[in-house]
């Protein structure tokens, strides 16, 4: 597995069709919008104000994390250098890379946290302990 640093993630501009009068429509499409085919579709919602989520790394899942809704914070972390990015709009997505551990917090009233991975759920690909996610990244 190859491995990945904060500066790998970035927020990509989805496509965004727009009409003045009936509202916008954003479209991700295996083989065009992203460098992996989407294989699970899953969304964080009614997340109390001031709860976070998230606290975990993936060994192989890829992700675009995108603010449907509302707006969060997502705060990433390769073992040495964190980075942290505020998601507020339907037409961007932030590209998170394999090894990375994340945290998502700040939350707004009525915010929809959409997640596209790369792979369907395996328990197994969780690191859930941070010190074993430090040890993680030294042997990678
Ligand atoms: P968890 O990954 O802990 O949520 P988060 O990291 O966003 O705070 O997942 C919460 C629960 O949902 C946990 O019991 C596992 C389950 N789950 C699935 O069954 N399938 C899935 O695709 C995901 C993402 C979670």
């Amino acid at each position: 597995m190859e491995r990945f640093n904060v500066s790998d993630c970035s927020i990509i501009e989805l496509d965004k069709h727009h009409s003045d009068r009936k509202g916008n429509l954003t479209v991700v499409e295996n083989g065009i919008t992203l460098p992996f085919d989407v294989k699970r579709v899953y969304y964080l919602y009614d997340v109390p104000g001031g709860e976070s989520r998230g606290s975990h790394a993936h060994k192989e899942l890829e992700q675009l994390v995108v603010a449907a809704s509302g707006s969060f914070r997502v705060t990433l972390d390769d073992g040495k250098n964190k980075r942290t990015f505020f998601l507020n709009r339907p037409y961007q997505g932030l590209f998170i890379k394999p090894g990375l551990w994340r945290d998502l917090d700040d939350f707004s009233s009525g915010a929809v946290c959409m997640v596209l991975a790369s792979d369907v759920y395996r328990a197994e690909d969780y690191i859930r302990d941070y010190q074993e996610f430090l040890r993680y990244r030294s042997v990678l």
